[in-house]
């Protein structure tokens, strides 16, 4: 079969309007957003920042995209709104606002915060297990004190009309949790919710801890809300041990396979030749500082790098120079030395990413 190189050289794809790509989930339509083809940029700390979505969108496929989680009390901050954690641009699609909030005081405000960006729909995370989710007691936190999560949706479901969902984890792994699961299924459905991501992790568990899939399966069966599939999602191949999993998913959610291959949306189920190796790179930092600035895009970029690397044999060494280099021209010059030498790429990049 040909293969198709990724339409970086040409004008944004963006997301695929009608049908979908062999291989991709059909479309997913909730509270009138479609997200089409059902595959959607997961949100993530650090990375999934405007011009990481603009490079996603440019590279196209992708059915939609959630914001990394945006903390309650920096949104409501006077630096906010307009910044690049909360712009997009049209060819990006839908693009879901998810709130980090613990406190039932600011949900409404955080909601009518981000109205006039007229969000796509707003996501509740109820799954971050970092201090700064706990801290705030929302996350993981807010989602094992049913009455505070209670009182958050509920706020936020009468400040919004569109589409509101939320991000869990399987909850903490204390005895019951079962129970506590499919009761907080029931409490969404009671308040309004439209959509549920899971990831199947506890709320303490760790990386390497396999994520548990057949968890997808008993959950969409409990309830009637579209169900999306977060966890080690890397390309129809991650279905195909057991289909049956995820039979009942509405669609898929792919977040550090889609740091280390922005292309990865487009390239879903058929041979792809991947873009050259420094048009990426470069037009990443570009997107980075015509947003950020050099200071605040410095960071940005250094955050990106070791995913990036996964792709290369040697990707340690773009992993260190992105670790080590003290100011952005060092960073930009010999990453570029080591891309421009179109260096070798791994087959299956690992997600397993060294900091
Ligand atoms: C660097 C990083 C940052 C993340 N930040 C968030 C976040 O802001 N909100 C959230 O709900 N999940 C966050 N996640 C979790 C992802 O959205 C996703 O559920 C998880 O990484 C599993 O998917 P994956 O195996 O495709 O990466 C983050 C994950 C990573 C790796």
């Amino acid at each position: 079969m040909a293969t198709e190189a990724a339409g970086l050289t040409t004008p944004p794809g963006g997301p695929v309007e009608d049908g979908h790509p062999q291989g991709a989930p059909p479309p997913l339509e909730v509270r009138g957003i479609r997200f089409a083809p059902a595959l959607i940029c997961a949100p993530m700390a650090g990375i999934s920042h405007a011009p990481f979505r603009r490079l996603v969108a440019d590279c196209g496929g992708c059915g939609g995209f959630f914001t990394e989680m945006l903390p309650a009390r920096w949104l409501l901050s006077p630096n906010a709104i307009p910044s690049p954690a909360v712009i997009r641009r049209p060819h990006e699609g839908p693009v879901v606002y998810q709130v980090l909030v613990g406190d039932p005081e600011l949900a409404a405000p955080v909601v009518r915060r981000l109205l006039p960006l007229e969000p796509a729909g707003i996501d509740l995370n109820c799954a971050c297990p970092a201090p700064v989710a706990r801290s705030a007691g929302a996350g993981g936190t807010l989602f094992g004190d049913r009455d505070r999560l209670a009182r958050v949706l509920a706020a936020m479901r009468s400040a919004f009309p569109g589409l509101l969902s939320v991000k869990i984890r399987l909850g903490d792994a204390a005895d019951g949790w079962e129970d506590r699961l499919l009761d907080r299924l029931r409490l969404f459905e009671d308040l309004g919710v439209d959509l549920v991501t899971l990831h199947p992790r506890f709320t303490g568990d760790r990386w390497n801890r396999r994520p548990r899939n057949e968890w997808y399966d008993v959950v969409a069966a409990s309830t009637r809300l579209p169900i999306i599939a977060s966890g080690n999602l890397v390309g129809p191949a991650s279905l195909q041990a057991h289909p049956d999993h995820f039979r009942r998913v509405a669609g898929l959610m792919i977040g550090r396979m889609a740091a280390i291959q922005p292309w990865v949306f487009t390239a879903w189920g058929h041979p792809f030749d991947p873009p050259p190796a420094l048009e990426v790179w470069d037009r990443f930092c570009a997107y980075v500082l015509e947003d950020y600035g050099p200071d605040q895009g410095l960071w940005r970029i250094k955050a990106w790098a070791p995913y990036y690397a996964q792709n290369f044999l040697f990707g340690h060494t773009l992993a260190t120079i992105g670790r080590s280099a003290r100011d952005l021209p060092t960073l930009i010059r010999r990453a570029r030395e080591f891309l421009a030498a179109d260096p070798v790429r791994v087959r299956h990049p690992s997600l397993d990413i060294e900091k």
